[in-house]
């Protein structure tokens, strides 16, 4: 005899039935999963569409808020965990797709036409690699499938027209008052690289660069995007502040290297960001370890653990780590960096989970809404 107590699930309608979970709960179980990457739950980012069950199998349309080429075994691997802590251990069928939303962070900044998204590359110290990692990440974003331009705003020291293998070219205009950007591996770049002489020294003031780049960034006809990822020139001053302010930004990476100076750098570009309102989705370590080419020795050439340190004691993901690699300046260099020039290696592997972190944090912050960040409140006074 049963007890009492023990609830008769009536099978579900069809002949394979599944154990008593009717379609309804099997909604709710996928809508009460919470997305690794963004920490958002799939009923929170209203990405479950279309369920059903069919033999057994449960099929299910699932729209994330970022680019999710290569991502589908990961996704599927933990739902299936999730739904199997939920009663359903049976096949499953995922259509994984895309819809990027626009956002912006900082109040007042005018967002862009055709551009949904801007992530500002930032560090607080030059030579930590911001222009290396922005290359690669703005490349590994396109390879997950979404549409992805550069700006360059490093005036001083423009580096994508040589990264992004574009050296020597120029823009075109159709119409004497915009620019065509140029392109190559599917990314639209533009630099003021472009447009001076490798050995003009820039002697503009601060107001004219910034007057210079908003214009760079306006006056380029760069349709349709859904990541804009713009390489900052390194630093926290009148420069910075004025295009975090001017620029309709909706994230920002920041990127440092292990060592102390450059975490005390970083550390003032994070809270620039946080003054301007402008999400950071996270911080990458840069060079944090170098494996000896001839014996495979592991060392921390800038010290261990200070990024995760960072991004621990501010709240924010660490987006990873990145091996000090002698390829990853040699493939920049020759233009053609890491992400297209050895997609298979550890290194593009890296950046490409950089990449899919970030444009993750930023489809939970279009979610949540920009006010909802963490707030700090620390003295700037170091
Ligand atoms: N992970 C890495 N491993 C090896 N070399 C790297 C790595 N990242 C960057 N580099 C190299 O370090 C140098 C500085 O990198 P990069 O130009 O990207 O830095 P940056 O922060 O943009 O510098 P700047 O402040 O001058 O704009 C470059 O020669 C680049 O190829
Ligand atoms: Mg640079």
């Amino acid at each position: 005899m049963y007890p009492e107590t023990i609830r008769y699930n009536p099978p579900f309608a069809t002949e394979d039935s599944m154990t008593g979970t009717t379609e309804t709960d099997l909604r709710a179980a996928l809508e009460s999963f919470v997305e690794p990457l963004s920490g958002v739950s799939l009923g929170a980012s209203g990405a479950v569409g279309a369920v059903s069950v069919a033999g057994g199998t449960l099929s299910v349309e699932v729209t994330l808020g970022f680019p999710v080429r290569g991502y589908e075994p990961e996704f599927e691997s933990a739902l299936r965990e999730h739904l199997a802590r939920h009663g359903f251990d049976g096949p499953l069928a995922v259509r994984l797709g895309a819809r990027i939303p626009a956002f912006v962070g900082n109040r007042g900044a005018q967002p862009l036409p055709g551009i949904s998204n801007v992530i500002a590359v930032a560090s607080g110290k030059g030579g930590v690699g911001k222009s290396t990692v922005a290359a690669n990440f703005a490349l590994a974003l396109a390879r997950q499938g979404a549409r992805v331009g550069v700006l360059d705003a490093d005036i001083y020291g423009p580096s994508q027209p040589r990264m992004m293998g574009l050296s020597g070219q120029r823009p075109t205009t159709r119409d004497g008052k915009s620019f065509e950007p140029l392109s190559n591996y599917g990314v639209k770049v533009m630099s003021i690289g472009f447009l001076i002489d490798d050995e003009q020294p820039m002697v503009w003031r601060g107001p004219m660069v910034t007057q210079a780049l908003v214009q760079l960034l306006g006056e380029t006809r760069w349709g349709e995007l859904d990541y804009l990822v713009v390489d900052m020139p390194p630093g926290t001053g009148d420069i910075q502040l004025t295009l975090a302010q001017r620029v309709p930004l909706s994230g920002a990476v920041v990127v440092t290297t292990p060592q102390e100076i450059a975490l005390l750098d970083a550390r003032k570009g994070l809270m620039m960001f946080r003054k301007v309102e402008v999400p950071v989705l996270g911080i990458v370590e840069n060079m944090s370890v170098h494996v000896c080419p001839a014996c495979g020795h592991a060392s921390h050439v800038f010290g261990a653990g200070g990024g995760r340190g960072m991004a621990e004691r501010y709240g924010v993901p660490l987006l990873g780590e990145l091996p000090l690699d002698l390829r990853i300046r040699e493939q920049a260099d020759a233009g053609s960096p890491t992400v297209v020039a050895d997609p298979g290696s550890a290194a593009a592997q890296a950046y490409m989970s950089v990449a899919r972190r970030a444009a993750a944090q930023l489809a939970a912050a279009a979610v949540r809404g920009a006010g909802t960040f963490p707030k700090i409140s620390i003295e700037d006074n170091e």
